[in-house]
């Protein structure tokens, strides 16, 4: 693929991140576990307060503002779609102290920033998108200061295991289409010279979501049975059920999960 089209190839999958679509079905935090994985993350990475944290491909920001505030530190998301970039900016302005996170629009595969600089990064459910991983992995590390830690959590999928109904705008919008193993994330790290300090399976948060949007499914079926006349989601409303069908059915299997790493540069 040229420059050009992996431009427009990372603009389609932001947009796909911004819609309503990802917003009614993920919230503000478009990663399995939510908030409650990400400070575990975070405390994982040993942020400390006053530390300059990243965040790669911050998506609506929450996560950033959530470290930022939770462990008293500076965080940096960097995110490529733009009314993403501009909505984290709106939220981060609004409290009335100063703010501590900070929002740049960007290509996360190598962030327009100066190396060595931070004391931490962490990336969530993004990894898997990246056209480039071992690119960004090696980006990551020369940002980070010796001894700085890296904190990634990301869908993990076994070879071949995608089904082919699923290898689409579905399979991309769920972060499946480029996902490694868990052997593949840990290669990623080591290869870039990273200890691997952590490696975790989260894999319970994908379910949760399952069950979230099958209640969400559940709520609109009732609306729709009250007026009819907003059936034009049925096509939807069919669909869904059964992609989470086919998802519980590879998570069960092990061959679909979520898990968390972190890896240390060395000193
Ligand atoms: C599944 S969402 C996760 C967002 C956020 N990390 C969270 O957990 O809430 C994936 C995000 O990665 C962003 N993204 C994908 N490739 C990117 C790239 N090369 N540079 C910056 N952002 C990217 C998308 O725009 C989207 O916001």
């Amino acid at each position: 693929m040229n420059l050009t089209d992996q431009a427009l190839a990372k603009a389609c999958c932001a947009d796909l991140y911004q819609s309503d679509v990802a917003r009614l079905v993920f919230g503000d935090s478009l990663h399995p576990g939510g908030l409650a994985l990400t400070n575990r993350l975070a405390r994982l990475m040993e942020v400390q307060a006053g530390d300059w944290v990243l965040d790669l491909a911050s998506g609506r920001g929450v996560s950033a503002m959530a470290v930022s505030r939770v462990f008293h530190c500076n965080v940096v998301g960097v995110e490529f779609g733009a009314a993403s970039v501009a909505e984290s900016l709106a939220k981060s302005t609004e409290s009335p102290s100063a703010p501590t996170s900070f929002f740049i629009r960007g290509d996360a595969e190598c962030p327009p920033i100066r190396p060595g600089r931070f004391d931490s990064a962490f990336c969530e459910c993004s990894m898997s998108l990246f056209m480039d991983k071992a690119g960004a992995v090696g980006e990551i590390t020369r940002l980070l200061r010796p001894g700085g830690r890296f904190g990634l959590s990301d869908v993990t999928l076994a070879p071949g295991a995608l089904p082919t109904e699923l290898d689409g705008t579905v399979g991309q919008l769920l972060c499946l289409s480029d996902a490694l193993d868990v052997q593949g994330y840990l290669s990623l790290l080591e290869g870039a010279g990273l200890e691997v300090v952590v490696q975790e399976d989260s894999s319970a948060g994908i379910l949760k979501i399952m069950d979230q949007v099958e209640g969400k499914l559940g709520a609109l079926n009732a609306w729709m049975s009250l007026y009819p006349q907003a059936d034009q989601n049925s096509d939807v409303l069919d669909t869904v059920p059964r992609v989470i069908a086919t998802l519980r059915a590879i998570v069960e299997s092990g061959d679909l999960g979520y898990w968390t790493f972190v890896a240390q540069k060395p000193l």
